[in-house]
């Protein structure tokens, strides 16, 4: 047996408690036992990449619903997955922007039995709001924000009545503060933000737990579909200074800023594992230590002047500084041959 951590049985809220080897030691449980888990947009990603985690999880504790929109983008997770599928992990067909999707997923599952949720599908949109059309941003909204909200009529009810379940938002640092050039990203971000802060206090009275994880820069297809998209924007619709500002400021640092602070799409899994295996899941939980100084200065100043100012005189005034910043701390990761400190071993 792993002597390294077991579970212990489930709490009141349903979740598994996670304890040292001094304390307890747990046989593997029974597939009674198994959570199910449901997750949106694992054709890529941070999706994929925690499917995995969860379906190769060697105590099998968890029956993974792998969803994805578009089912002929499965190869990937089908190549890594291997001989979990048919076992402890299903591909579904799910869109986020389609309630008919959603509940014909939902109603394929044995008993509709969700006990985590993770809604992580998203994409991104950067560019001034001029060059972008209201159709484009009303895309993000319904894909980031919407597609939660779909997801959560379907299922929360479910989740309410057995008095049970774990939601977790795969949400983002820009969800707590925003960026030059991703005005309408951050938005939809801000949104999910705002409607689980609410829902968190009624989903308490029914023993539910909820989590927004909000990761810095991940290198995934996210950002090289962001990048490109910057890439052919057309911006013959904004002032000679914004196409400067957004060609020769953001898209020539885009790429060392998520070459230098960004986790990989295994990080989020491993940490998103580490909170779901938590006996008291937090509500919100930022997965990267290297981009916490910058979110703190929100809290730090409630007229909100702080944040702003600080982006500002980064980009505009100490550029050079924040570039060698950049740079220096791109050496010491490459030297400690490390992602990140995830504070202690895995919990897996
Ligand atoms: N990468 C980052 O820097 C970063 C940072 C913070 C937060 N996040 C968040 O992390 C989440 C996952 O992103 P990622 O980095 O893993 O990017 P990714 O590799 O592009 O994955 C995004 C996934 O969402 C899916 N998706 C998009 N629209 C969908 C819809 N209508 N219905 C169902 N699935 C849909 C995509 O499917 P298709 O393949 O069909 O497009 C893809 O599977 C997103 O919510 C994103 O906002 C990412």
């Amino acid at each position: 047996m792993d002597k390294s951590i077991q579970p212990c049985p489930s709490n009141s809220q349903g979740s598994p408690q996670t304890i040292s080897e001094e304390s307890c030691y747990l046989p593997p449980p029974s597939p009674m036992a198994q959570k199910t888990v449901l997750i949106t947009g694992c054709s890529s990603g941070i999706g994929l990449a925690l499917a995995v985690k969860m379906a190769t999880d060697e105590q099998k504790r968890f029956k993974v619903y792998a969803t994805m929109r578009n089912l002929t983008k499965k190869d990937n997770l089908v190549e890594v997955a291997g001989n979990t599928i048919g076992n402890t992990l299903e591909i579904k067909q799910l869109d986020v922007c389609s309630e008919a999707s959603i509940k014909m997923c939902v109603s394929s599952i044995p008993n509709r039995r969700i006990d985590i949720l993770v809604s992580n599908a998203g994409m991104g949109l950067i560019g001034p709001i001029e060059c972008q059309t209201i159709e484009e941003m009303q895309k993000v909204m319904d894909t980031n924000f919407f597609g939660l909200v779909r997801l959560l009529k379907e299922i929360l009810p479910d989740m309410k009545r057995r008095k049970s379940g774990h939601i977790i938002i795969i949400s983002s640092v820009m969800g707590i503060q925003g960026i030059l050039f991703n005005d309408v990203y951050a938005a939809s971000k801000f949104a999910v933000e705002g409607f689980c802060e609410s829902l968190a206090i009624q989903a308490l009275k029914f023993k539910l737990n909820l989590t927004l994880i909000e990761p810095g820069p991940v290198l995934t297809e996210f950002e090289n579909k962001v990048f490109e998209d910057g890439m052919k924007m057309d911006l013959s619709a904004t002032d000679e200074e914004t196409a400067e500002m957004f060609v020769n400021i953001y898209l020539k640092n885009y790429k060392q800023i998520f070459e230098t602070l960004g986790q990989t799409a295994e990080d989020i899994a491993e940490h998103t594992v580490k909170i779901i295996l938590a006996e008291n899941p937090p509500f919100r939980h930022q997965a990267n230590a290297l981009y916490t100084p910058m979110t703190t200065l929100k809290y730090a100043d409630p007229n909100g002047d702080l944040p702003i100012d600080t982006f500002y005189k980064m980009i505009f005034q100490h550029d050079k500084i924040f570039s060698a910043s950049l740079n220096f701390i791109k050496l010491l990761r490459w030297k400690s041959k490390k992602s990140f400190d995830l504070g202690g071993t895995s919990s897996q």
